[in-house]
């Protein structure tokens, strides 16, 4: 079973809350210590389990990791034991495939078996091997596993045929030790691959052309130690200012800029949602109607899909019919079951859903199946009548830190009933 989180619903959430370091901006930033000839230094580190998956991946590598559980960590990666990632902690995270460009180019050689994570889809990594290819790199996929080796990768350029924000953080990890002049065309223009950037530059990396969709890195002969802090979580957040504006509450989450959700935001305002700036950080007061809207998920600064589920579950509550196309994620509507089991009433035809206003939802039992579907039966559970226990909370640690504090203190009624895992029979 695992632990649950039980919650009753109706109140109001309120007050001032301060938004964790970026899951999906420390997660390549602890891969790439694996680049440098000296420990490096992170702050802002959120404590949730895919950090601690991380740390379990580089310590059995052989990776001195010292994280204080607070924010600060410290990583020495100057001796490898092995550069052959633990499949045992690499399948339970899509992220842990980060670790094989730091390796190929740091030590010219990596074997990760292919990553695992949230049930999503597919999740492959074909764009990432053919950029290692294309930089001289032998690759081969075998047993589960992708195993790369070149004595010293080659600059070159790649155009990614799609936008992956996995793929642009391999390569461009790859490429800051490669010889010569690396072109990465079409790349993930998210804030956490600025973030990455920024942090390889601080490394001594030599980038040019961050935060466009272009970058080009000319390769160095090594990478020193630095000090760096991690950006804010824009997706902690953006889930943090629906539950505000799902339970009609007044929330203000410090430390996120405007830029970084410009395009949810806009979205929030059309519902009918009260978005300010104000004190570097950004106010939610939520109102009823909930106006319906029409929402495509893209690459940044596109809707992001991390927030599509969060969304609907204040869609679903909404004065009309809503529609929501998913375009990155297969998998993305393994929410729309759980929701459905609140009240929610929405419609899966293909990529597209069509999320159709109800007047309000009923606690009920339900199960989270991925991160991001989690979220979205936290912020439901918050506007439900009555109880909702949430099972899968496991899921929900790996992206939300300390939630259920978090929540009470801004006036949420959850509780955490402790469970341990039972074994499957
Ligand atoms: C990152 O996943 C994030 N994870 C995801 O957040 C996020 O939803 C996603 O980017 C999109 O923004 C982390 O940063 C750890 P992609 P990633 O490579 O890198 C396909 C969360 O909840 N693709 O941009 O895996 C892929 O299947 C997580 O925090 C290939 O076909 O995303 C997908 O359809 C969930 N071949 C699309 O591209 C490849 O080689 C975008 O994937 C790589 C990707």
């Amino acid at each position: 079973m695992g632990d649950r989180l039980v919650i009753k619903g109706g109140n109001r959430i309120e007050g001032k809350l301060e938004v964790s370091g970026a899951k999906n901006a420390c997660l390549p930033l602890m891969a790439a210590s694996i680049l440098s000839q000296d420990p490096v230094e992170l702050d802002r580190v959120p404590d949730i389990s895919d950090v601690r998956i991380m740390i379990k991946i580089l310590e059995e590598m052989g990776v001195i990791v010292d994280y204080d559980h607070k924010g600060h960590m410290y990583l020495d990666a100057r001796n490898l034991s092995t550069t052959r990632a633990p499949e045992e902690y690499v399948v339970r995270m899509n992220a842990s495939f980060d670790v094989m460009g730091p390796l190929l180019s740091r030590h010219g050689h990596g074997e990760v078996s292919l990553p695992g994570g949230c049930k999503l889809g597919p999740r492959p990594v074909d764009m990432h091997i053919d950029a290692f290819k294309a930089m001289g790199a032998e690759v081969v996929k075998e047993g589960g596993f992708v195993k790369a080796k070149c004595p010293r990768l080659k600059g070159c350029r790649i155009l990614f045929p799609k936008v992956s924000v996995g793929a642009t953080k391999n390569s461009m990890m790859a490429a800051t030790l490669a010889e010569g002049v690396t072109t990465l065309e079409n790349c993930a223009r998210e804030p956490e691959i600025t973030d990455l950037a920024q942090f390889l530059v601080s490394m001594g990396a030599k980038i040019e052309g961050i935060g466009t969709q272009t970058l080009h890195i000319e390769g160095v002969s090594s990478l020193h130690g630095t000090k760096y802090s991690v950006i804010s979580d824009r997706i902690e957040a953006g889930t943090f200012m629906l539950a505000g504006a799902i339970t009609e509450g007044d929330v203000f989450i410090d430390n996120i800029s405007i830029e970084m959700l410009e395009n949810f935001v806009m979205e929030m305002r059309k519902a009918g949602q009260e978005v300010i700036e104000e004190n570097g950080g950004l106010r939610v007061k939520g109102h009823r109607p909930i106006n319906p809207l029409d929402i495509t998920t893209a690459p940044y600064p596109g809707f992001p899909t991390d927030l599509h589920p969060p969304m609907a579950a204040l869609l679903a509550l909404g004065n009309g019919t809503s529609i929501m196309n998913e375009t990155i994620f297969n998998g993305r509507y393994m929410y729309v079951m759980e929701l459905g089991r609140l009240g929610a009433d929405i419609l899966v035809n293909n990529q597209t859903a069509r999320i159709i206003g109800v007047k309000g939802f009923v606690g009920a039992p339900v199960d989270a199946p991925d991160i991001r579907a989690g979220g979205a039966l936290l912020l439901a559970g918050l506007a439900a009548e009555g109880e909702t226990t949430i099972r899968g909370v496991r899921y929900i640690d790996r992206g939300y830190q300390h939630i259920e504090e978090r929540l009470r203190s801004l006036g949420a009624d959850i509780v955490r009933v402790k469970e341990p895992l039972t074994p499957l029979p």
